[in-house]
C-alpha cells in the first residue's frame, strides 16, 4: 500500500468517525407520511387535523417510532422517564366557552410544536432533542392529532 493511499484512508476514517461522533441528531421517521393533506412551509398556529381519526393513525405510527422510547410506547408514560403527554390539554377540556376553548387548544398546539421543533434543554443538558428540519409540519401536526385522540 502507497503512503498516498494510507494517508486518504486515514482521512476518511477520521471523517466517518467525526461523523458518528456528531450524529447526536435524532433519525428522521419512515413511516410513509405522504397521505397526510400538505401544508406548505408556513408553520399554522393551530392544529390544522384536529379531530382527524385517520390522521390520527399516521400520527400514532410517527409517535410510536420517535417520542415513545422516553415518553412511552401508545402514549403509556408509565416507568418511562418523560412526562405523561395524555394530560396536555386538561386545563382546555375544562374551558366551556367555544372561542375560549379554541384558543386554549391553539395555546397547546403552540408550546407542543415549539416543544417538539426546539427540545427540552435545561442547563446545556439534552432532556429532549430538537426535531427541527427532521419532522415536517405534517408529521408534527399528525402525531399531535393522535395525542389529542389519546389526552383524558
Ligand atoms: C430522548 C427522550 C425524548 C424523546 C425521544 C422525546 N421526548 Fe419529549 N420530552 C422528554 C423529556 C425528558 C421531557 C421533559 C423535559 C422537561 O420538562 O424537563 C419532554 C417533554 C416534552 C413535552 C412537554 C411536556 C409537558 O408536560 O410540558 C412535549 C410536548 C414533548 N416532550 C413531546 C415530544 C414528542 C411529540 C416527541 C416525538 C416527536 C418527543 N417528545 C420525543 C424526552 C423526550
Amino acid at each position: 500500500m502507497t503512503h498516498r493511499l494510507l494517508t486518504a484512508l486515514f482521512a476518511a476514517s477520521l471523517i466517518l468517525l467525526s461523523g458518528t461522533v456528531g450524529a447526536e441528531r435524532p433519525e428522521a421517521p419512515l413511516t410513509d407520511t405522504s397521505s397526510l393533506p400538505a401544508l406548505g412551509d408556513g408553520w399554522r398556529d393551530a392544529n390544522p387535523y384536529r379531530g382527524d381519526e385517520q390522521i390520527a393513525a399516521v400520527g400514532r405510527t410517527l409517535y410510536n417510532e420517535t417520542c415513545s422510547k422516553c415518553h412511552g410506547p401508545d402514549m403509556n408514560a408509565k416507568g418511562h422517564p418523560a412526562p405523561p403527554l395524555r394530560r396536555l390539554q386538561r386545563y382546555c377540556k375544562k374551558v366551556q366557552d367555544a372561542a375560549l376553548k379554541a384558543r386554549c387548544l391553539a395555546d397547546v398546539d403552540h408550546y407542543f410544536v415549539t416543544t417538539v421543533l426546539k427540545g427540552k434543554y435545561i442547563l446545556g443538558v439534552e432532556h429532549m432533542p430538537a426535531w427541527d428540519g427532521i419532522l415536517k409540519q405534517e408529521a408534527v401536526w399528525a402525531i399531535k392529532t393522535y395525542v389529542d385522540s389519546r389526552s383524558r
